[in-house]
Formats: C-alpha cells, structure tokens, sequence
C-alpha cells in the first residue's frame, strides 16, 4: 500500500493517510499541478496556506528557516500534534498561499512516518475533508467525504488524537495560532508564557468552519436541558450527565478522550438526523481548549 501511495504521490496524484490528529489529503508539496488539484477536490478557496509535513526534524531546514524557538520545539513536540510556521524556503506558492511562512509538521503516526519516509519530499496535506466540515477522524468518513476523488485511501485507524494539532507561529514572537493536540501548558512548559491568536491567517477562523449539517449550541452542565428546551426541531445533548428526558449522547470524562471521539459524535448526530446539537462545553485546560475553540467555530458567530 505505501509503495503504491508513494507511485501516486510521484505521479501528481492525491493520497489521504491516517496522522494522530486527524486524515490529511496529501500532495507532494513541491508539485504546483498535485496542490492545485488539491484545493479543487476539497474545495478550498485558493490563497488557504497548507501544512507541509516531512519526516523528520532534521529536513526542517530544507523547507524553512529554523528560529530558536522553532528548535526548542520541534526537539520537544515532534513528531507530534504540533505544527510550526517559520519563514519559508523554496516552498512554491501555490502551498504557502503567496505568504512568507510555511506550516512544517512530523506527525506520530506510525503509518504517515513510514508514507513520509518511503516518499522522501515533503507531503501538503490539509484536513481531508471538504472545506468547511468536520474534520475526518477514520479512513470511512474520509470515504464519505472525498470518495472517488482521491486516488488511495490509507487506513490507519481511528485517530489517537482526534483534533487537528497545535499551530505555532515562529516567524516573530511565538504565539498559539490554533489551539490542538498539544496542549498550551505542555508547551510553556518548554518556552515559558505564550500568548493566543495573534496575526491569524487561518481559514479555521471562518465562522462556518468545522461545522455539521446541525445546528450546534453551546450549553453547560446546568443550562443544557432548558437550553434544548428553546431549540427548534429534533435535539440532541451532548454532555457528561444525563439531562433526562432528551436525547442524551454521554461525552467521557476525559478532554483526551472527548477530543478522541468529538468529530465522529458530531457526524454521527447529522446522520442521526438531528436539526441541532447542544454540547456542553469542557473546561478549558489541556486539550479542553482546543475543543471548546471547534465547537465555537461550529457553533457560528452568536449574535
Ligand atoms: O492536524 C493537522 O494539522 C491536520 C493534519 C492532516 O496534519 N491538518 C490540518 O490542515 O488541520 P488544515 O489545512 O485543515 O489546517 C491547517 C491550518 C489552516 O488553518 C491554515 O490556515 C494554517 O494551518 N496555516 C498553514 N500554513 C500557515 C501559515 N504559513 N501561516 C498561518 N497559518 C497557516
Ligand atoms: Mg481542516
């Protein structure tokens, strides 16, 4: 199967493979026809910057110019949810969006290593879902979604991670530009005090992004049954605790393992049939964080 994907990936063609965040569709990153086939499949507007991921640390330098910090943290996060923006070097166009910055990142998981490391370039590869849906955590939603558009679908499982991983701009100042697998202690840990947001050129802060057919609310513990109450149409809860006498899907008690199976529940309530979801958001403290900031940007702007 990797030989085959490798022959695809040489040849301009698209391949999704399994990474520990979610599915990426996959292009070499140093072919402009492969990438712009990319961004028609998924439908993403061009001018979106591209994660390009690699195989190990040491090929950082071939594709971008490494800061301290940079170092400090790929040696720390990688391979890892952890993607790092520095400026670029010799990526084409097409993959940076025209800016200055690329988004480098070694993923952990076993079967992208082994794609990355038989493939040997650098491989652009964005969420392999269409643009502006819910992120594809098994090889089967990546089916649902992209079908016969892709040339070959590797399947590596579930996702262990299950959101898309942490997005670090090092060009300047370091600062979290998407909160995701690893989560901001772990990291100032490593680097001391980082900030949020920042010069965010991220289509992830459009509002229509990662979000289900359903309408999603965002609920506590304690407002989540009156809450649902006030929602039109067929409602389903999303919490730890049973709101009684609605349909009620029970999340875990862990943020690991919330992020795990955040993407699968909300696809799951759109195939259910469901008009809204009303999720009771996590604290926002490990990987509580970067799942309270999807279900807002699948919640949509409130007015
Ligand atoms: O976990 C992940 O990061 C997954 C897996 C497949 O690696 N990939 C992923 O890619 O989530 P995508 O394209 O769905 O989201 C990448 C985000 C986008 O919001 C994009 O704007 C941002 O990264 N990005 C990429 N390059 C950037 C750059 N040079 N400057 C700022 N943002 C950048
Ligand atoms: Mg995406």
């Amino acid at each position: 199967m990797i030989e085959q994907a490798v022959r695809i990936l040489r040849a301009g063609g698209l391949v999704a493979f399994p990474t520990e965040t979610v599915y990426g569709l996959g292009a070499d990153a140093r072919s402009e026809k492969a990438v712009r086939r990319l961004f028609a499949v998924k439908g993403r507007p061009a001018g979106h910057p591209l994660i390009v991921h690699l195989s190990d640390r040491a090929r950082l330098e071939e594709w971008g110019e490494m800061t301290s910090a940079s170092s400090t943290l790929a040696k720390a996060f990688w391979p890892g949810p952890m993607t790092i923006i520095v400026k670029r070097r010799g990526v084409p166009d097409v993959v940076t969006g025209g800016l200055d910055t690329v988004g480098l990142r070694v993923p952990s998981h076993p079967m992208a290593l082994e794609l990355l490391r038989a493939f040997e370039g650098g491989i652009a590869a964005p969420s392999a879902n269409r643009f502006g849906k819910v992120s594809p955590t098994t090889a089967q939603h990546v089916r649902e979604d992209l079908g016969r558009d892709v040339d070959l679908i590797l399947d590596g499982g579930p996702c262990a991670v299950g959101v898309e991983s942490t997005i670090i701009d090092c060009s300047g100042e370091p600062a979290i530009l998407r909160p995701g697998g690893v989560p901001r202690e772990a990291i100032e840990r490593v680097i001391g005090p980082i900030g949020l947001g920042g010069a965010t050129r991220a289509p992830g802060t459009l509002a229509t992004h990662y979000a289900p057919r359903a309408r999603v609310v965002l609920a506590t513990e304690e407002t989540a049954a009156a809450q649902s109450r006030g929602v039109a149409g067929r409602v389903v809860v999303l919490s730890r605790r049973d709101p009684g006498g609605l349909e009620w899907r029970e999340l875990p008690g862990t943020a690991e393992a919330v992020a795990r199976g955040l993407y699968a529940m909300l696809r799951q309530a759109d195939a259910d049939g469901f008009d809204a979801i009303v999720v009771v958001l996590p604290p926002e403290e490990g990987l509580g964080l970067a799942i309270a900031d999807r279900l807002r940007k699948a919640a949509g702007p409130r007015d």
